[in-house]
């Protein structure tokens, strides 16, 4: 098989919907995302815009019944092979999940085994994946407590989830998610249930992690400053479709789209001492009956009729070009 040293992920018109009672569900409409080798992507927008659904359905992490998914996406696993995770058996996805991907959720609590001891639960899933043995299997799993900055880490070995606090179990989760050297980290909301001095910490955790064990990072989140610290390029999602791709410093600088603008707007963090924030108004559409022309317009202060009736395409932002690393707008009139 050809080998690649190319995108970590290549994620084409993905479209995720759902069978629901009230019609087809549409939560992930004709995504396109490109993850390089070493780069952290973030993928922001409100609740319910399709950022987790595009990432547990490529991993086959929500239940099949009702959704169909299309597109493909493409991971260039362990072996630097590329493999489209859509098509693959469920035997081969769940070697590469937990092995090759490394996952971090908002809630450790719902993810970690309320019964287990957190070392053996970490060492469960080396031994499952081969990353380890019976015999160094302890030794091992106490390296990589102490790696993610937990204090005794041959005594918090023993310990349940209940006995650590939010930002222990967050660092326990992140051991896990890397215990089986994974080239791809998807992590969700990771910092969303903390404050934000530890979230600052497990921020700065995953980025050291980054850095020295050479991860690819897919960063959801719905706080905007968040993926502009931390993020190399992001992608803004709206209603299941990609509104803005660009630089955190592009979206920074110059926002094209007035979907960003207006996240900009609404997020507290960025709002000056003293200063009121906006929250946008109106709501997200029921993506079971989506505005027709662009999604965003009956929120937004600028659309026209054109708005309304048809699907804008991508647009170059700030004068510049239509590549697929450019920064672009999905909206007729960029600002
Ligand atoms: N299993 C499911 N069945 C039906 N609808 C779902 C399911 N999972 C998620 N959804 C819907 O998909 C939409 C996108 O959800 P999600 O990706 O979780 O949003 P977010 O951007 O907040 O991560 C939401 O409207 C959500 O209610
Ligand atoms: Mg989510």
């Amino acid at each position: 098989m050809a080998r690649n040293s190319g995108p970590v992920l290549d994620v084409q018109k993905l479209q995720v919907s759902f069978r629901v009672e009230t019609g087809l569900l549409k939560a992930v409409d004709g995504l396109d995302l490109v993850l390089e080798p070493g780069e952290v992507l973030g993928i922001v927008g409100e609740s319910g815009s399709g950022k987790s659904v595009s990432m547990l359905s490529i991993t086959d992490l929500i239940k099949k019944e009702n959704r169909d998914t299309s597109g493909t996406a493409r991971f260039l696993g362990a072996d630097s092979v590329p493999r489209d995770l859509l098509t693959m058996s469920r035997d081969g996805l769940g070697k590469i999940r937990g092995k090759d991907i490394g996952f971090v959720f908002q809630n450790p609590m719902s993810s970690l085994n309320p019964t287990m001891r957190v070392g053996n639960q970490i060492a469960e899933g080396m031994l499952h994946h081969g990353a380890a043995t019976r015999s160094d299997v302890k030794e091992k799993v106490v390296g990589l407590l102490d790696k993610v900055g937990i204090r005794e880490p041959a005594k918090r070995y023993f310990s349940y989830p209940h006995e650590l606090s939010g930002g222990m179990r967050q660092r326990v989760m992140i051991a896990m998610a890397l215990s089986c050297n994974p080239k791809l980290l998807i992590a969700d909301e990771p910092t969303t249930a903390l404050d934000v001095t530890v979230e600052k910490q497990i921020l700065e955790l995953m980025m050291k992690m980054k850095d020295e064990l050479g991860l690819s990072i897919i960063m959801i989140t719905h706080n905007l400053p968040v993926a502009l610290n931390y993020c190399d390029r992001i992608l803004v999602m709206y209603a299941g479709k990609v509104m803005e791709t660009g630089t955190a410093l592009d979206l920074v600088s110059h926002p094209g789209h007035p979907y960003t603008k207006a996240l900009f707007s609404s997020n507290l963090e960025l709002g000056k001492r003293g200063t009121r924030v906006e929250p946008i108004k109106g709501n997200i559409p029921p993506l079971t009956h989506l505005p027709t022309g662009c999604r965003f317009h009956p929120r937004c202060p600028l659309a026209t009729d054109k708005c309304r009736n048809e699907a804008p395409p991508a647009a170059a932002v700030n004068g510049g070009g239509t590549g697929p690393d450019d920064h672009l707008a999905y909206c007729h009139y960029p600002l």
